[in-house]
């Protein structure tokens, strides 16, 4: 092992462990060092071995450009995932996020039909009603997890709704989510794909079978509706696209929410200046999700060929994974970089991603975040953190920043 040290002075062990406790808590230091030394890092994020990209222009060229594919088996002609699935939950790992055109396309024409701006529109009213019902409950505490208490319910609440889960099977429904959102190794990959995909596939079927039967006005009544050329989703297609949006809509917005409030809370000067200038609220969320944003990779991308960058040759079947995370904090792009300002302008954070997969959820996500700061800053002008800013501690999970628990004082 190797040590040099970042412009921060953090000695960098090589080979880098994305995967260590380390690397999460010094997340922005490696990210400077691999822009500056090592552009094109060949490692390994969880289990799958890639390319790690981590220049902003390299990482939307790699996200445009066709020759890197998100079906594995068109550029390998290996499986679909680096690793075995059970046969009863393989058709889960096909969902649009790992296609290509035109399959890609047709995916997700099909599920923009059903996010129409009159199911948006319904559900502004609801998050505004949810997130007043949350605070009343939350605030007779005083202290609290604002995660557990606040952040999550909303995109739970939001996707139920979405689904049209009924309040009895809220708690399953729930349970289930978070069991498919909490990283896959050894007992709990097994436990995952033997017990709890195969449930709560079962569970899905069942809610689309209600649904055939007796149509709701929810958004996944209009996808089984939903029709492309005259054709419409397979069962197959509807399960998976259903595990797709709880996957990339929950989790990602409880952690957007609690870096909102956690990165304005350690910056009172921009606080203030978002209180005492509301019309910053849009900008601030933008702001977040570059600066500390949940996100901070993107699925894999597979070569068709060999691909040279940076004097790195890329084989032909090897995975890139863009670093959004490090791309948003590029100096070549963003000027002070490391300075968190909520009126910067212009500001094209990679937080969504970009290109064909650029994120589905945004204008939601966006909606979901922004009215839960606005009431919950409304309705607390002495919000503070429970604890020291040091003692917060984050998930140790790759590509992901999210804190393991928010503890705040209302008031
Ligand atoms: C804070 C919240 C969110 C963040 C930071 C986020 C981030 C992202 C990113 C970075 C991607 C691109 C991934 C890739 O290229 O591999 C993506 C894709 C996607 N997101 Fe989100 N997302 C959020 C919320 C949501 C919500 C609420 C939904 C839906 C309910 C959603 C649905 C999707 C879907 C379906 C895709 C795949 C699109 C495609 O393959 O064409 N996301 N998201």
């Amino acid at each position: 092992m190797m040590t040099t040290k970042t412009m921060t002075n953090l000695p960098i062990k090589h080979p880098l462990n994305i995967n260590s406790r380390e690397f999460t808590a010094n997340q922005y230091a490696y990210y400077q060092w691999l822009r500056q030394e090592a552009p094109v890092y060949k490692g390994k994020v969880s289990i799958i071995n890639a390319y790690l990209l981590s220049r902003y222009e390299d990482c939307v060229w790699a996200l445009k450009d066709p020759r890197f594919v998100r079906n594995r088996t068109t550029a390998t002609g290996e499986s679909r995932m680096p690793f075995p699935m059970p046969k009863s939950v393989a058709f889960l790992a096909q969902s649009m996020i790992v296609e290509d055109e035109p399959a890609h396309r047709r995916l997700r024409n099909l599920v923009h039909k059903a996010f129409t701006p009159r199911a948006l529109a319904q559900m502004e009213e609801r998050i505004e009603r949810l997130t007043h019902e949350l605070l009343d409950k939350a605030e007779q505490q005083g202290g609290v997890d604002l995660m557990s208490t606040y952040a999550l319910p909303i995109p739970v609440t939001v996707i139920s709704e979405m689904v049209g889960v009924a309040d009895a099977d809220m708690p399953k429904f729930r349970n289930s989510m978070q069991v498919l959102t909490k990283g896959f190794s050894g007992w709990t990959l097994f436990r995952t794909f033997f017990w709890d995909m195969p449930s709560m596939v079962r569970f899905v079927r069942d809610i689309i079978a209600r649904k055939r039967a007796d149509p709701q006005d929810d958004i996944l009544t209009a996808l089984i509706h939903a029709e492309e050329e005259g054709e419409q989703l397979s069962e197959d297609e509807l399960i998976s696209m259903v595990f797709l949006l709880i996957i990339a809509g929950y989790e990602t917005t409880v952690h957007l929410i609690t870096n909102s409030v956690v990165t304005l809370l350690q910056h009172p000067a921009q606080l203030a200046h978002l209180r005492a200038q509301l019309a910053l609220m849009e900008s601030a969320v933008e702001e977040v999700l570059r600066y500390n944003g949940p996100v901070q990779g993107t699925k894999p991308g597979y070569a068709m060929e060999d691909i040279t960058l940076h004097g790195v040759t890329i084989p032909r079947g090897a995975a890139v994974m863009p670093l959004l995370g490090a791309a948003n904090h590029d100096p070549a792009v963003f000027a002070n970089p490391e300075v968190f300002d909520i009126a910067r302008t212009p500001n094209k954070h990679l937080g969504f991603g970009q290109g064909i997969h650029y994120c589905l959820g945004a204008p939601l996500a966006r909606m979901e975040t922004r009215i839960a700061l606005k009431n919950l800053l409304d309705r607390n002008p002495n919000l503070r953190l429970a604890v020291r800013p040091e003692e917060l501690r984050l998930q140790n999970v790759p590509l992901w920043r999210r804190y393991e628990r928010l503890p705040i004082v209302l008031g």
